[in-house]
């Protein structure tokens, strides 16, 4: 008898579904992606999907129709359709804070009615919408003045986490579509090297600050939100009520927002039930809207859109977050792989692997399932990765040749973005060829008999030799347009998703963030008073003398 919990669900690993996985995968071991690919000449063919814009080649993974459909029982036995559709309806599915899920209801068009506590959240996210484009066009316009009368040159957003990774990597992607007069600069790290550099060529007259942050307690932003306030006010030479032309915040927190000084009207709204990691479509997604204008912004909102109807609605066949969701299962509870690596051919997608860190390991770095029992079955991977071809020529080695398995995505773009210069157009089909070998080259390899064949000596054909059978994805689209990038992250959301209801834990909290939280908290005052902590460890307490030493306390 399989031991139930209670919703009556089988613990994971004594499906009988995650048994037959298992025993797939001893039959898998001696298979290799070349024998594959000779006995099924139209796999390349059919292992693609297209979402809206995407392209999907998943044709390069280990796996057979069999694979796929035992993976697709697996979902129906872990009740990921079910779970997902909980969400869509608004119900607590982020049980241990009791709390909808509904970053889908953020880019819902207005006729759409998305339910949380009984109420209908759509109304209210269209009316947010509109208050940060009509903001963001007096801004772009230079409508908007500051406290001296001059128009913003520079917007520096203060945030960190989901209100920093998520705005900082789309400014990035969408550079080639933000207002070009103008800087934006994103300020996370409570080093105050971080804030020092972001404004230390900055006149204060010209500069707006948006201080993004869903609790507005976060101490890393409330700290450096008072030090650009003492920045700004210091370098006008004026009082607070300078405040209010140079500071607005994003959060969910009103007494939070006014107990700092910023005028509510000056504040955008969000609601508890967008989690950190998945909020940069709403609200603080403001600098980035002001970057690219309110157009572009509810373009990029129809893509995620676009990918959320398919997640909701494509057969399983045909639904790609559940497709990538289920290979990370299939290769981390199958192949013992550690990590995913990310690897976008496109620079600027720079941030991208470092967003999808958080989306991911926030969400699916826990060791309890739902119920709070221990899991037996590893969850989310080690998220990592760089834009190519800069990694080529650094960690790639240990890709094609170590012994570990990593899987991997790339992601390429037939266009590169309108306004590079011609010769620089050129370079975009050499960027593309080292995507599309890469993936070649994990695949297929090298064997020992070609590298003879080449006239290598006998004593460097093992050095010489790709084993290959390296799992990728190839992500394909025609340019990273606003659309395209709300498509991109939407199927990465929707992809964890999906890991997250097969491992039965909930990917919607972060405790695991907080001990540490806590912990500097009680230390601070012993590196800065040299304050007696009771109950410090012995190391941690050396280590406190040795800081307070080398400062001269
Ligand atoms: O500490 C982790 C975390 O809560 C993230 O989940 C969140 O994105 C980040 O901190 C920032 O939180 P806030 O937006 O409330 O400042």
């Amino acid at each position: 008898m399989s031991e139930m919990n209670a919703e009556g669900r089988s613990r994971l690993d004594q499906l009988p579904e995650w048994t037959a996985l298992g025993k797939h995968r001893e039959q898998m071991a001696q298979v290799h992606l070349r024998e594959l690919f000779e006995r099924d000449p139209g796999r390349a063919e059919r292992y693609t999907l297209q979402v809206g814009d995407l392209h999907l080649d998943f044709s390069k993974q280990l796996v057979t129709d069999e694979t796929l459909r035992l993976l697709r029982d697996l979902a129906a036995a872990t009740g990921v359709a079910e779970l997902r559709d909980a969400m869509f309806r608004g119900e607590k599915i982020n049980i241990t804070e009791q709390r909808s899920v509904l970053h889908v209801a953020l880019r819902a068009p207005a006729s759409e009615a998305i339910m949380s506590d009984g109420e209908n959240v759509v109304p209210g996210v269209h009316h947010v919408l509109t208050r940060m484009g009509t903001f963001s066009d007096r801004v772009r316009s230079g409508d908007w003045k500051g406290h001296t009368g001059r128009r913003i040159k520079t917007v520096v957003n203060i945030g960190i986490g989901g209100s920093d990774l998520g705005p900082a990597m789309a400014y990035e992607a969408l550079r080639a579509y933000s207002h070009r007069d103008m800087q934006f600069r994103f300020v996370s790290n409570v080093d105050g090297a971080d804030l020092h550099e972001a404004v230390r060529d900055l006149d204060p007259a010209e500069t707006l600050f948006i201080v993004a942050s869903k609790t507005f307690t976060t101490i890393e932003t409330i700290t450096n939100a008072t030090s650009a306030r003492d920045w700004l006010l210091t370098g006008l030479g004026a009082g607070q009520e300078a405040v209010a032309k140079h500071f607005v915040a994003v959060s969910t927190n009103a007494g939070k927002v006014a107990e700092f000084g910023i005028d509510t009207d000056n504040m955008f709204e969000f609601w508890d039930w967008v989690g950190g990691r998945y909020s940069y479509d709403s609200a603080i997604g403001l600098s980035l809207m002001v970057a690219i204008g309110p157009e572009r912004f509810r373009e990029m909102l129809a893509g995620f859109h676009l990918v959320d109807e398919h997640f909701r609605s494509a057969p399983p066949e045909e639904n790609a977050p559940l497709l990538l969701g289920l290979l990370g299962v299939w290769y981390g509870n199958f192949w013992d792989a550690q990590a995913h690596a990310v690897l976008p051919y496109s620079h600027y997608l720079s941030k991208f692997t470092a967003y999808l860190q958080q989306l991911d390991m926030e969400s699916d770095g826990k060791s309890v399932d739902r119920e709070g029992r221990r899991v037996d079955w590893q969850t989310g991977p080690v998220v990592w990765g760089t834009p190519g071809t800069n990694g080529q020529h650094a960690y790639y080695q240990l890709l094609h040749q170590g012994t570990k398995l990593i899987p991997a995505d790339f992601i390429g773009f037939a266009r590169p973005v309108d306004d590079l210069q011609p010769g620089l157009v050129a370079q975009h089909d050499l960027l593309m060829a080292n995507l599309f070998a890469q993936g070649q080259a994990l695949a297929f390899g090298k064997t020992p008999e070609e590298v003879r064949a080449e006239g290598v000596a006998e004593e460097l054909v093992p050095h010489k030799t790709f084993p290959g059978n390296r799992p990728t994805t190839t992500i394909l689209a025609g340019e990273l347009s606003p659309s395209v990038l709300g498509q991109l992250v939407a199927l990465y959301e929707h992809k964890v998703f999906v890991q997250g209801a097969v491992w039965n834990i909930d990917s919607f909290d972060q405790w695991g963030v907080e001990l540490g939280k806590v912990l500097a908290k009680r230390v601070e005052p012993a590196l800065t008073e040299g304050a007696e902590v009771p109950g410090l460890d012995a190391s941690t307490a050396g280590l406190v003398a040795k800081y307070r030493a080398l400062r001269g306390r």
